[in-house]
């Protein structure tokens, strides 16, 4: 496995890559590795000869207050697990080598807009968190010029963004879709889970638990979105340490909030902090057919 720093090192070993015929496989990330990182380069590597990790933490992403100083950097051991699981190559660059252009002046050209699926959600919580995450991710797909990228759904809004970027500006990349990995307890996986105190750790499950509470409503017959979302929402106003910043049913071709007769697959989100650090989960429901829309056909 090689780890490079610049974007010419990049260049010349995917051109080595493709010359030898190899498809090129893509897992951006910022670090602090986790199993759930592990298992989008597995996922990688199916799809391709050549797998690329890039590992930035990307300051356009990041508001003012939040945690860009403190985000964990353990390039160290995060090489050393890619190693285990087989990655080829490691980028890990500096802010100057992914935004500035040959004078050291960072182009604006490069900058990205979310658009309306960014404005809900994370998107209103973190003002300019989509614009920077999409800006950095189109810069690292030319840069990269994979083939295909595997992104985690456990960032559902994030995923949603990066599709539609790449249908527009991509269109022979693919994007695939990693399932949630999560801890024996039921929390998802975060870089941020270190940030937790074995209290707040303990806490942190009613997000999931609060997930599984929406999916379980959503098997009853007859089940609506709100049937779905006060199941969902009890299991959080059991536990106040957490404070929730929204929970919320959407649908997923869209990601706009589903109405009362939506029938068809959904997302239930959940953001919440617990003490200092912010956590995101998710959960794909499906909904049949509510009661409401049947009589509402009866009418
Ligand atoms: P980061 O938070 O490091 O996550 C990198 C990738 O790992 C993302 O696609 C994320 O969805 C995925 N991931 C994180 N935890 C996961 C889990 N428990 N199960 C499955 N996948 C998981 O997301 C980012 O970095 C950045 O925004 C980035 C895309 C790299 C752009 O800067």
């Amino acid at each position: 496995m090689q780890i490079v720093h610049s974007n010419a090192e990049l260049a010349e070993a995917v051109a080595n890559a493709r010359a030898q015929g190899k498809r090129i496989g893509f897992v951006p990330t910022m670090g602090a590795l986790h199993d759930g990182h592990l298992s989008l380069v597995r996922i990688a590597q199916e799809q391709a000869e050549f797998t690329v990790v890039s590992i930035f933490v990307n300051p356009l992403q990041f508001g003012a207050g939040e945690d860009f100083e403190k985000y964990p950097r353990t390039l160290e051991s995060d090489a050393e697990k890619l190693k285990t699981v087989g990655a080829d190559l490691v980028y890990a660059p500096s802010a100057r080598e992914i935004y500035a252009d040959e004078s050291g002046v960072i182009d604006q050209s490069v900058k990205q807009s979310a658009g309306a699926a960014g404005q809900g959600f994370e998107g209103a919580i973190r003002p300019g968190h989509f614009d920077g995450m999409l800006t950095v991710v189109a810069r690292l797909f030319d840069l990269v010029k994979p083939d295909v990228a595997v992104f985690g759904a456990k960032d559902a809004q994030q995923l949603f963004l990066v599709r539609q970027l790449a249908e527009r500006d991509y269109p022979s990349l693919a994007i695939v879709k990693a399932p949630i990995v999560r801890e024996p307890s039921g929390l998802a996986m975060s870089s941020r889970n270190r940030y937790l105190s074995a209290s707040e750790h303990q806490t942190a499950q009613s997000l999931s638990r609060s997930l599984r509470a929406g999916e379980a409503a959503s098997r009853v017959a007859g089940a609506s979105a709100s049937s779905v979302l006060a199941a969902a929402q009890q299991v959080m106003a059991e536990v106040p340490e957490a404070k929730l910043d929204y929970l919320a049913l959407v649908d997923q071709s869209t990601f706009a909030p589903v109405a009362e007769d939506f029938a068809g697959h959904a997302l239930l989100l959940i953001a919440a902090r617990i003490g200092t650090t912010r956590l995101l989960d998710n959960q794909e429901i499906v909904i049949e057919q509510p009661t409401t829309s049947l009589l509402g056909a009866r009418e």
